[in-house]
């Protein structure tokens, strides 16, 4: 249908009984403010409507993988009648969101939110449900015999079962990749279809996106006092551009996982996941795996996880900024590189504390340096945005246009605003000079011994500002400039 004719037929049949649902029928944008809307509806039907019989509800609606689910959760009960109330549209909106898979035309289950990151909506859910009827202890031995570790439900339900299945399908076939990877939507403003941007696992960044967040939310709801939160207004203090729910914000959530998950139980509970998993009609998935070897590929796999995910920021890639292609043809970087030059832009001269105004931010350096300056693309091969996020300018490979005669010996990172006399937020700096520079290491992006220098130790320019510029001299890796005859040169 049209959406001309969706609005019409919103207009005619559904605005004298529900008017408020007109917007969501004319844009069912696959924005995480859509799927809000429809929470907030269903709490609004019945003030007896709370957390704890909403968030049932919506995990009722998943068609994969139940009788795991049920043995985790306890038999679910029928989705609330209330869900009834709902239009034909909106329900099937919801079920869509709740409901993960992935192939080469769409990822699908997923929603755009309002920090620029993309998530998983039934993990989310998934780990809130948990989190209200946490179960640490879950020994079946009905079912399983002896697991390696007795299950905890919030693991199992987010990311466990999940890490375990990509780590056995990759070993089972290593060109396939084990983790990741992000992806695009088609239009951000107006969000329909995501891609992945290259070949999947069954743990996309969006999996592990939503995961995190159901983990971290049903952990501190486990131990919440009532009275506990409406659904929907914890969703929109978590995601939103506030405080964040109890503290806690979605755009911290590789932080928040780390100070809450210890590896060696992470890597148990992908083991028992997967043995319950394989207990619950899915078989194949143990066929020809000893336990020894399940152990050894969970310990590689999980520490994998653990670099790519929690020791490395979040990058967001060009296509979420809606970067211009690059003019020409890229010139590649020959890996490892020995150094980092760290940069401000100057221009723009505040900080950027959204993924809307970074990501405008971003757009406007690079249309200033292709056209004004005639580049082939933005200059900087990364940019620290002061919403939590790096945001990725020419990447890892591609040569970028920073530091006027050392553009192939190292990244340009560049910290958006001016820091001639103030200091970037210390979150923003830890982000960089601790997340960004170990994850290069690990990567072999840098080597070991890398070097921090600022621009203005090759360049006649202030930049990245004295203030900053002072700080990263304290930096353990920085170091003057060495001139040819062994001098070193002050600036
Ligand atoms: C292994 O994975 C690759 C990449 O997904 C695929 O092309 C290939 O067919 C797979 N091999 C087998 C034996 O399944
Ligand atoms: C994205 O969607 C918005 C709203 O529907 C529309 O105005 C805009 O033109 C779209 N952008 C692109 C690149 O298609
Ligand atoms: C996997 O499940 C099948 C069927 O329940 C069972 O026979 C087999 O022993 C299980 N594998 C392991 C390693 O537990
Ligand atoms: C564990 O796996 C690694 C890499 O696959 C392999 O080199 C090592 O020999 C294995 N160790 C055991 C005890 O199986
Ligand atoms: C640069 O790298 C890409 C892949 O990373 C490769 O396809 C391309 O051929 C390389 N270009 C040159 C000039 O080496």
């Amino acid at each position: 249908m049209s959406s001309q004719a969706r609005i019409l037929r919103c207009l005619l049949l559904l605005l004298p009984f529900y008017p408020f649902l007109c917007s969501v029928e004319a844009r069912a944008d696959y924005h995480l403010n859509n799927v809000l809307s429809i929470i907030e509806e269903l709490e609004g039907h019945d003030p007896g409507l709370t957390i704890l019989n909403v968030t049932p509800a919506l995990g009722g609606l998943r068609t994969s993988d139940q009788d795991y689910h049920h043995l985790l959760l306890g038999e679910t009960t029928e989705p609330l009648a209330s869900l009834q109330l709902l239009s034909e549209d909106q329900r099937s909106f919801i079920t869509s969101v709740m409901n993960h898979d992935v192939d080469a035309s769409a990822e699908r289950g997923v929603v755009l939110t309002p920090d620029g990151t993309t998530i998983a909506v039934g993990h989310l859910i998934a780990g809130i449900e948990a989190g209200l009827k946490r179960v640490v202890d879950l020994r079946r031995p009905d079912v399983v015999g002896d697991l390696p570790a007795p299950v905890d439900n919030l693991y199992a339900l987010t990311l466990a079962k999940d890490i375990g299945l990509a780590i056995v399908a990759y070993h089972l076939n290593k060109s396939q990749v084990l983790l990741g990877p992000d992806g695009c939507w088609d239009n951000v403003t107006s969000p329909q279809v995501f891609t992945a941007l290259g070949p999947w696992s069954p743990i996309t960044n969006a999996v592990v996106n939503g995961g995190m967040d159901g983990l971290i939310l049903g952990n501190l709801l486990t131990e919440l006092q009532a009275p506990l939160p409406k659904l929907s207004a914890l969703l929109r203090d978590y995601y939103g551009e506030g405080q964040g729910w109890m503290g806690l914000k979605a755009n911290r959530r590789r932080k928040n996982f780390e100070a809450i998950v210890d590896l060696g139980v992470l890597t148990s509970q992908v083991i028992s996941a997967v043995y319950l998993y394989n207990h619950t009609g899915n078989n194949a998935i143990l066929q020809n795996l000893n336990h020894n070897i399940l152990r050894n590929i969970s310990q590689q796999g999980v520490k994998q996880f653990h670099q790519s995910y929690i020791v490395c920021p979040a990058i967001i890639p060009r296509c979420m900024w809606v970067a211009k292609p690059y003019k020409g043809v890229p010139v590649n970087l020959t890996l490892p590189l020995r150094f980092v030059y760290i940069h401000h832009t100057h221009e723009p001269s505040q900080p950027c504390t959204t993924f809307y105004q970074c990501a405008a931010d971003m757009r406007s350096m690079q249309r200033f340096h292709q056209e004004d300056r005639k580049w082939d693309d933005i200059g900087y091969s990364f940019v620290a945005g002061s919403d939590g996020y790096i945001y990725e300018g020419r990447g890892w490979l591609w040569q970028g246009a920073h530091t006027k005669g050392q553009n192939s010996k190292g990244y340009g990172v560049s910290f958006i605003g001016d820091y001639t006399s103030e200091l970037p937020d210390q979150a923003v700096m830890k982000l960089v000079k601790e997340s960004f520079l170990r994850c290069a290491v690990i990567g072999k992006r840098i080597i070991g011994d890398y070097v921090i220098q600022g621009h203005r130790q090759y360049r006649p320019t202030t930049c990245p500002g004295e203030r900053l510029f002072n700080e990263i001299k304290t930096w353990a890796a920085f170091k003057e400039v060495e001139l040819s005859n062994g001098t070193t040169a002050g600036l």
